[in-house]
Formats: C-alpha cells, sequence, structure tokens
C-alpha cells in the first residue's frame, strides 16, 4: 500500500509535482505515462525516499525497492557481483538460495551470458535487465522501476514483461514509469498519467477499447 497526499515538489522556480494524491493497494501494478519531464522520475523517487517533498506526505507498507533508469551499476563489479553485492553485504539470505535466485533471475532475462562480464561490456538493454535482477534479488515488497524497458527490442522487452508478471501476486506492489505505452498496457492494473505537474489520466487499461489510443490523445 502507498499513498501520497498532496504532493508538491519544485526544482528551481520549475513545479514538477502539483499537488499529487495517489492511493495504491498492494498488490496492483500501476503504470506511471507522461512526456519527458512531466514528473515521473521524480513522483517515483519520492514514494522510495530518495527524495523529500517540498510538502505533503508519503507512506508505504513493506520494504521497496527501486531499479534506476540510468542503471548506476558498480563499474568495477562483474554482473554477478552486482546483483549479489547487497544482500551478501546485508546478510540477507543464505548463500545458496541467493545464487539459486541470482541463476534464475540471469536466465528469465536471457542475460545469462553476461554473469562474468563487467558493466562497460554490456549493451544498454542488457545493463537495463541486470538492473531489474538487482533490484529483484532483494524481494522487495514494493517495487519501483523506472523505465525498465527503454533501449530494449521487443524480444528483451517480452522478457521483462514476462518477469514482472511472475513477480505480480497479492503482496507486491510494483509502480513502472515508461514512455512505452504498449508495454504500460501488458503488465498494469491501472496506468496514471503526468501531465503538468498532476495527474492528467487514471486509467483501468483493460476496461478500454483502446487505451494506447486513448492516452496519447491525453498526451499530445
Ligand atoms: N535534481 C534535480 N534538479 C533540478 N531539476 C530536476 C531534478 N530532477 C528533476 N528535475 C527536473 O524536473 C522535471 C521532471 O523530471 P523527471 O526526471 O521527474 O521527469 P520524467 O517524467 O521522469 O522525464 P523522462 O520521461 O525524461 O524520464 C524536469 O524538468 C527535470 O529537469
Ligand atoms: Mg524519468
Amino acid at each position: 500500500m502507498i499513498t501520497a497526499e498532496k504532493i508538491f515538489k519544485s526544482f528551481g522556480t520549475c513545479t514538477v509535482l502539483n499537488g499529487i494524491n495517489l492511493a495504491i493497494g498492494a498488490g496492483s501494478t500501476i503504470g506511471l505515462a507522461g512526456p519527458s519531464g512531466s514528473g515521473k522520475s521524480t513522483l517515483l523517487r519520492c514514494i522510495q525516499g530518495l527524495e523529500s517533498p517540498d510538502s505533503g506526505r508519503i507512506s508505504r507498507e513493506g520494504y521497496p525497492g527501486f531499479m534506476f533508469q540510468d542503471f548506476q551499476l558498480f563499474p568495477h563489479m562483474t554482473v554477478w557481483d552486482n546483483i549479489l553485492y547487497a544482500p551478501r553485504v546485508r546478510k540477507l539470505f543464505p548463500r545458496a538460495y541467493l545464487e539459486a535466485k541470482a541463476d534464475r533471475l540471469l536466465r528469465h532475462l536471457a542475460i545469462g551470458q553476461c554473469k562474468d562480464r563487467y558493466p562497460t561490456n554490456l549493451s544498454g538493454g542488457q545493463k537495463q535487465r541486470v538492473a531489474l535482477a538487482r533490484t529483484l534479488i532483494l524481494g522487495p515488497d514494493i517495487l519501483l522501476c523506472d523505465e525498465p524497458t527503454s533501449g530494449l527490442d521487443v524480444a528483451a522487452t517480452g522478457d521483462v514483461v514476462a518477469l514482472l508478471k511472475s513477480i505480480q501476486n497479492e503482496e507486491t506492489t510494483i509502480v513502472v514509469a515508461s514512455h512505452n505505452l504498449d508495454f504500460l498496457v501488458q503488465i498494469s492494473n491501472r496506468i496514471i498519467l503526468l501531465k503538468n505537474g498532476s495527474i492528467g489520466a487514471d486509467i483501468v487499461p483493460q476496461e478500454l477499447e483502446d487505451p494506447i489510443v486513448h492516452l496519447r490523445g491525453l498526451c499530445d
């Protein structure tokens, strides 16, 4: 469960979030759409606590995990060590369990062949998927993903769709910011469109005949 009440956030003279109210039930997958600069990343960062709203209140229940738009992989670690670093440091799970889970994530995301490589030797799409695996290894109750498919081709996007669907359950709340409306429609129970600092639309894609056309019309 995530609630945001009257969230305001400005950078200098630019008001990015202009009184956002939001209630997200546990177990739902919310797509955040909106033009570039509309505040999707800022809202996700406020939910995670990486950024503080100027005013308003955010509350969330459960352990959150964040997948960054610019990956933020450790350059001096292999893919395998990037994925296992945080749970190893925090001694969260037994080693065999972690390694089996890391293997499964690598396989699901079709990046098993990249296991021993360093981030500089990965494509943008491969880095994207390592960043997602690194977040998922911690088993977050709330998964916040910023543009998890940017730079991915159709097949790799399909892998991300399948993986997100495989972790959808009654306890896990997922919020995904993306420009890819087709992707958002495939994974979301609800899509929120940010526009000029406010919620411009809040739709259930399954209830609309053509949600993509509907959202595109509202984006223009
Ligand atoms: N730390 C910051 N300092 C100054 N301005 C910022 C900062 N973070 C974001 N902004 C500005 O806030 C606005 C919203 O940015 P944000 O990254 O949230 O948009 P977005 O919807 O995620 O865009 P995109 O689709 O391009 O990722 C932009 O005008 C951006 O330049
Ligand atoms: Mg962004």
